[in-house]
């Protein structure tokens, strides 16, 4: 059976590892606050005789056995990273619901023909190396992990030594190849926004996710004194973000409010109060459902920047290129089956969150379970959703997983 108690305890011991004020998560991944919810992951899973492996991405696998070993698996999961001022529940909610379902059919002695796989997938936020979704992606054979080698964090550290020295820790744990064919995925995750809530809503039937794509645009100026150097002998980079990012929220103007643009970081330098800045550099996410506008649009931006700036150097590189995808309906159909059966209220509906499984979805039939979460709210540690909520995913994830896995 489902433990909504057991459930609700090991999220808050998660969400414990990497605590910052207001209830929040700061757990980056590849840092030691990672390595240690991977390690605490790793007691729970072996606790129930669960195998497990990590790939070369740093993806952490725990495995189910079914009756047929040599079966096709069903594979369930999401990640433990999170935002820097990130939610107890984005990502690991889905972890440890994939671990709760194979809890509940071990102590039930419950062995589905297929084994089931909980995947931990490395850095989904990209919140420290951008951009997200890199586990996911190296799995699938969309990027190899190696094209990421020199993405650089904040402090300036490069992806590759930082996978290397966290699988260096890891090494006690047997590898297995990047890369499988299972015979499903199905993720859950709470909403992170207001539908299900809105409706009084217990499940949400994933349909499909909006597309990415994200930019990191560099202005280079020339820094100056800010009390002696005249307006017209300025190049001031700061200024030129200002009218970049204004001409892109016209470029990205959407009357119907479907389109999400958002620019979420900046950097400035030298960063001083009295000099003219030489350098400023901004982040651009921008989503839509509709390929056609992704593409348009996204294809506009380096353009559109250059025409607005007036001094700067204009440097636009794309650093996440994400197409819309549908869900199968051999998942969309379990879940939904899975719901009623148990009673839950649910509805379709797609995400305009990324998450992992978008890059699944070329591999096997994919789905998500979405159960609602407080006003919205995510990426914020105000996130909240009611153990019961969260509970009655899982529970819907438990089945759907078995019948997959009996398929
Ligand atoms: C995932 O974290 C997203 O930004 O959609
Ligand atoms: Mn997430
Ligand atoms: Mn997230």
């Amino acid at each position: 059976m489902v433990s909504e108690e057991r459930q609700w305890d090991r999220l808050m011991a998660m969400a414990r590892i990497g605590a910052i004020p207001g209830n929040g998560v700061n757990r980056a991944c590849l840092t030691e606050f990672d390595r240690k919810a991977r390690r605490l992951l790793i007691e729970w899973a072996t606790a129930i005789d669960s195998t497990v492996t990590v790939d070369a991405a740093a993806n952490l696998w725990l495995r189910y056995e079914g009756s047929d070993p040599q079966a096709a698996p069903v594979v369930t999961g999401s990640h433990m990273d999170t935002q820097p001022n990130g939610g107890r529940f984005d990502g690991i909610y889905g972890v440890i619901a994939g671990l709760e379902a194979i809890t509940a059919l071990h102590d039930q002695g419950v062995v589905p023909r297929r084994s089931i796989e909980v995947v931990a997938w490395t850095n989904e936020e990209g919140g420290r190396f951008a951009p997200g979704c890199m586990g996911s992606m190296a799995w699938s054979g969309f990027r190899r992990i190696e094209a990421f080698s020199d993405v650089t964090d904040p402090e300036g550290v490069r992806f590759a030594d930082a996978l290397a020295a966290h699988l260096a820790e890891e090494a006690d744990l047997p590898r297995r190849p990047l890369g499988s064919k299972p015979h499903a995925y199905v993720e859950a995750h709470i909403e992170q926004g207001p539908r299900l809530e809105a409706e009084g809503l217990d499940i949400g039937v994933v349909t499909g996710i909006q597309g990415s794509r994200w930019f990191t645009v560099t202005l280079t100026g020339e820094t100056a004194h800010a009390g002696t150097t005249p307006l017209a002998l300025r190049r001031d980079a700061v200024q030129d973000m200002v009218r970049a990012i204004g001409a892109l929220n016209a470029l990205m103007h959407d009357p119907r409010d479907v389109l999400r643009f958002t620019v979420g970081r900046i950097a400035v330098e030298p960063n001083t109060s009295n000099s003219v800045a030489d350098k400023a550099s901004f982040t651009v996410d921008f989503r839509h459902p509709d390929k056609n506008v992704l593409l348009s649009r996204g294809d506009a931006v380096a353009g559109v920047v250059q025409a607005a700036v007036r001094d700067a150097g204009v440097a636009v590189q794309e650093t996440f290129h994400a197409l819309p995808v549908e869900f199968s309906p051999l998942v969309i159909e379990a879940v939904e089956r899975a719901a009623t059966d148990q009673g839950f209220s649910r509805m379709r509906l797609p995400s305009g969150a990324f998450h992992d499984a978008q890059f699944v979805v070329p591999v096997c039939p994919t789905g998500m379970i979405f159960v609602p979460c407080r006003k919205g709210i995510s990426h914020n540690p105000a996130e909240y959703s009611e153990p019961s909520q969260l509970a009655a995913g899982t529970r819907v994830l438990t089945q759907t997983l078995v019948e997959l896995a009996n398929g």
